[in-house]
């Protein structure tokens, strides 16, 4: 083959190409990313956290007890968005109460854990004897805490554990037969991402910022439009101390603590030097919820959008406004005094484009763009049918004038090969594209190199198409063992091991070789008819801030391509990297490889079969 980059042919490209899109699916968030390792730690949970409402999942959903009078009361609660506690009386010496975690509690040797209750007396003071405990009954670290206060009442201490666990659980013994309410009980390893206090897991935390994504959506996806109208996901409820957030059911079937709640979420961003992107629900829940009825779209009455658009622009005062306004110092109050700096808003979620969805978008829309001009509003076109090209998203996007719109595709393989050219004809002068949510599916739904390297074939063309398609994020990022609801996902995980999957590799790949300028390349393969040419991308683009050229070449063939390189054009330093992602098809242990480079001002570079390469050169 031969490859010509030419200088002359070169675009502005989005310097935020490269994002992720967080949802909690698949145990995400509570079990997940969020560093919590007590379940149901308020005594929360409902049968209306599921689905079919199942009775399991109560009050006492993932506690158990043994010689100790157990009851669930809602009398005098801490607070009124969290009202059950648990009081507990023991009836002979042994009585105790047991959490079972997440899956269990895994524990880190040489760890600290900062351990917490609320508890209230009701017939004087008890000591709590606070223990982590495997299934043998080995005691791997033990504290006691003093309840005194008849008042609801925070204790806590540190438990330092010396030997590593796969699986404990807390045991709290009272020490003495006096009944005591006990609620919002929580375990936390000091070690969280950025040592943030209510933080994140750290080794999952480093495995998304190691993306190096550009911006970060959430809460979702579906979470965001919710199940119903009273499922939408409501910003308000997930900031302020945690006691006081009001947890809510999850759409995907299980319970939302919200201890990662905006103010985390924002956090994270800032962590990880990556643009915050929030999605507010347009008013409408999704298409599939149980009220409204599938494919009919219901909405929140008109009556009520005042307040709910308001809640939107609230929004925008807390993250940007300054320490004195008044949602601005909730914000300071939660430890930032200084703005987030907010400038992209999600507007809906794959919604569909009805009447109902429309009125409430459009009052939306331009109630910020009146109060908030500067905000980029993120529209979204609906969900993707083929053949239909989003028509009445578009319509919708294009008579309001918004500045970009949310595409989703979770597509066959084939359709990423087949569609490169899916960007080129979009018209330059319409909405800008965010592609929010899209995975390359086989059969099985498995992450391997041929899904990995779909998706590195066509960012390729996304790459060529960076002046229309302003950000794009795979979906969805992450999923636990066990509880896996939707494949594939970006990582997997369990309580001790992260799995990136080989898509991941792809996007790493990307997020850390983004460029801000697009060169155009002439590629040739003598002999070739466009299957063969469909399964080979090259895209060449300049980090501006580094100065370095950046060459991505993937080849989708089963045969090696020796391509001649030809970037005469440029002057450029033969210092280079060589990171080459290469395996079968089916491979899904597969990790790239970097070494360092040497380059002449032409030169040969064998594709290997089925891989993806990316030569980064110095050009200074
Ligand atoms: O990514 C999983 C789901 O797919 C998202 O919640 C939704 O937006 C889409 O349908």
């Amino acid at each position: 083959a031969q490859i010509t980059i030419h200088k002359d042919r070169k675009k502005a490209i989005s310097p935020l190409l490269m994002g992720i899109f967080f949802e909690d699916i698949n145990y995400a968030a509570d079990g997940g990313l969020y560093a919590e390792l007590i379940q149901n730690r308020d005594f929360e949970y409902t049968p209306a956290d599921t689905k079919f409402r199942d009775y399991t999942w109560n009050s006492l959903k993932a506690w158990k007890s043994e010689g100790i009078e157990v009851t669930i009361d809602s009398i005098s609660p801490i607070h009124e968005n969290n009202l059950h506690y648990v009081t507990i009386k023991r009836n002979d010496e042994l009585g105790k109460l047991v959490n079972e975690g997440f899956d269990g509690i895994p524990l880190k040797a040489n760890e600290k854990y900062y351990f917490s209750l609320f508890a209230k007396t009701f017939e004087g003071a008890t000591k709590l004897k606070i223990s982590l405990v495997d299934t043998l009954g080995k005691v791997y670290t033990t504290k006691t805490i003093n309840a005194t206060s008849k008042n609801w009442k925070k204790y806590q201490t540190t438990l330092k554990v010396k030997e590593s666990a796969r699986y404990t659980q807390l045991v709290i013994e009272p020490m003495s037969n006096q009944k005591v309410g006990l609620d919002f009980i929580s375990l936390f390893p000091a070690e969280t991402f950025k040592q943030h206090k209510n933080g994140l897991r750290a080794d999952l935390a480093q495995t998304i910022a190691d993306i190096n994504p550009k911006f970060v959506r959430f809460p979702g996806g579906c979470v965001a439009h919710g199940d119903g109208l009273d499922n939408i996901y409501r910003w308000k409820n997930t900031i302020g101390p945690l006691e006081t957030r009001k947890p809510q059911r999850n759409i995907w079937n299980y319970h939302q603590s919200m201890g990662l709640g905006y103010f985390e979420y924002f956090q994270f961003c800032e962590d990880i030097n990556a643009t915050p992107l929030p999605v507010i629900a347009a008013g409408v829940p999704c298409q599939n919820s149980s009220t409204g009825g599938a494919g009919q779209q219901c909405g929140i009455p008109e009556e009520e959008m005042v307040a709910y658009i308001q809640d939107i622009l609230d929004l925008i005062e807390w993250a940007n406004g300054d320490k004195n306004s008044e949602w601005g110092s909730k914000r300071a109050a939660a430890g930032h005094p200084e703005p987030f700096n907010l400038k992209y808003l999600g507007i809906g979620n794959e919604d569909l484009i009805t009447d109902v969805f429309e009125e409430r978008f459009t009052q939306i829309f331009n109630a910020i763009q009146k109060a908030y001009p500067e905000i980029v509003v993120i529209g979204t076109v609906g969900p993707f049918y083929e053949g239909t090209d989003y028509d009445e998203g578009w319509e919708l996007a294009n008579k309001l004038e918004v500045p970009m719109v949310d595409e989703h595709y979770y597509v066959p393989l084939g359709w990423l090969i087949h569609n490169q050219d899916y960007y080129d004809a979009y018209d330059r002068n319409n909405a800008k594209v965010y592609l929010g949510e899209y995975a390359s599916h086989l059969p099985g739904r498995p992450s391997n190199m041929e899904t990995a390297l779909s998706e590195a074939l066509y960012l390729t063309a996304v790459e060529r198409n960076g002046d229309v398609v302003k950000m794009t994020s795979y979906a969805p990022l992450l999923a636990k063992e066990n509880h896996t609801q939707w494949k594939p996902d970006l990582i997997y995980f369990n309580n001790l091991e992260v799995k990136p999957t080989t898509d991941y590799y792809v996007q790493k790949l990307y997020g850390q070789n983004a460029g801000t300028i697009y060169y155009d390349t002439d590629v040739s393969i003598p002999f070739a008819n466009e299957d063969i040419t469909n399964r080979v991308g090259v895209s060449v683009v300049q980090d501006e801030e580094s100065g370095d050229m950046i060459i991505k070449l993937v080849s989708m063939l089963p045969v090696p391509v020796t391509a001649n390189l030809d970037h005469t054009q440029f002057v450029m330093n033969s210092n280079a990297t060589l990171t080459v992602f290469a395996g079968a098809p089916d491979a899904i242990d597969v990790i790239p490889t970097t070494e360092d480079f040497k380059i002449g001002k032409e030169f040969e570079y064998t594709l290997p079969p089925y891989s993806f390469t990316v030569i980064r050169v110095q050009t200074q």
